[in-house]
């Protein structure tokens, strides 16, 4: 028997929208009530960032370090994104326990594109995730050192390259992490907001609302990768709260709810704690910390507080 309610089935367990915002079904002392809340909780993600960095031996032990000290996928969401030629030797060494990771997905289908890897390919690995945008990715073989002046604004933000890259993932069932972030001169003039919102709004100019929503937001300010300077928890928490803001106006309140956003760049064993009790951080793109599992696993275990 199924209970209708204005003409619209309410299901035995799951969501509802009513209005336009999605309601969970929870049962509390016995009643059933429709929480917005929970639909809220989102779950946490962290990605450990390996760079390029070790070999293909190399990757299956610092994956089996990983394991041994505890780390798994239940809580936060946790994945492993090892360099292109050893994902295959990662995802056979983590299973279930952990997800893989692409640093890099081409946003053509295949063909003649050396050098690139189609997100098909990453699929039939076992990777379900692929990081976009970040800003030390080369493209066509240039780094980002090696290009100025206005070169470096289409190289960081090629938008028709970014929706090409996600409609990929999407269609390979590839769970896309959008990297967005200002360098260093446009934080100093104070335009780190809009630059952000510019990007987002170009890079997610052909992403429907349900996309949007299993998508994940990496905001990452370009001067603290790598450097050892970590945005305050303040600063981060600002910016992922904009970001956040930006996908409720493009999206509704209900993609904004759910989408999840994380913050990168310099977070360690020590400010990790700090950083995602913010509430509108949901998790972290760890690089240098990810390969001391030790501290990898104090960062995963900051969740659990
Ligand atoms: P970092 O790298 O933690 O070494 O700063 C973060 C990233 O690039 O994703």
């Amino acid at each position: 028997m199924s209970l209708i309610v204005n003409g619209t089935e309410i299901p035995a367990t799951g969501t509802i929208k009513f209005n336009g915002v999605s309601l969970e079904k929870v049962i509390f002392d016995g009643v059933i009530v429709w929480s917005k809340e929970a639909i809220m909780s989102r779950k946490g993600f962290l990605c450990g960032n390996w760079k390029m960095n070790k070999t293909w031996d190399e990757s299956i032990a610092l994956a089996q370090e990983i394991l041994a000290t505890g780390v798994n996928t239940t809580n936060p969401e946790t994945v492993l994104a090892p360099a292109t030629c050893n994902l295959k030797a990662v995802a056979d060494t983590v299973g279930t326990n952990l997800g893989v990771c692409s640093q890099f997905v081409s946003n053509a289908t295949n063909g003649a594109y050396t050098g690139q890897v189609s997100a098909a390919m990453l699929a039939n690995v076992g990777c379900k995730y692929a990081i976009i945008n970040h800003s030390e990715t080369t493209y066509f073989g240039l780094t980002p050192e090696a290009v100025t002046g206005n070169e470096q604004a289409s190289f960081y933000n090629n938008f028709n390259i970014i929706a090409g890259q996600l409609g990929q993932c999407f269609q390979n069932n590839i769970t896309p992490i959008l990297c967005c972030g200002e360098n260093l001169t446009i934080r100093e003039k104070w335009a780190h907001k809009t630059w952000v919102e510019y990007q987002l709004r170009m890079s997610l100019a052909s992403i429907t609302a349900d996309q949007v929503e299993k998508m994940i937001i990496a905001y990452e300010p370009i001067w603290a990768i790598g450097t050892g300077k970590t945005a305050t928890p303040a600063e981060a928490e600002e910016m992922c709260s904009h970001v956040r803001t930006v996908i409720s106006e493009m999206y509704g309140s209900s993609a904004g709810d759910q989408v999840r956003i994380i913050y990168g760049g310099s977070m360690n064993a020590k400010n990790a704690s700090e950083l995602l009790s913010q509430t509108n951080i949901d998790g972290g793109l760890i690089g240098g910390a990810s390969l001391k599992p030790a501290d990898f696993a104090t960062i995963w275990n900051a969740f659990s507080k």
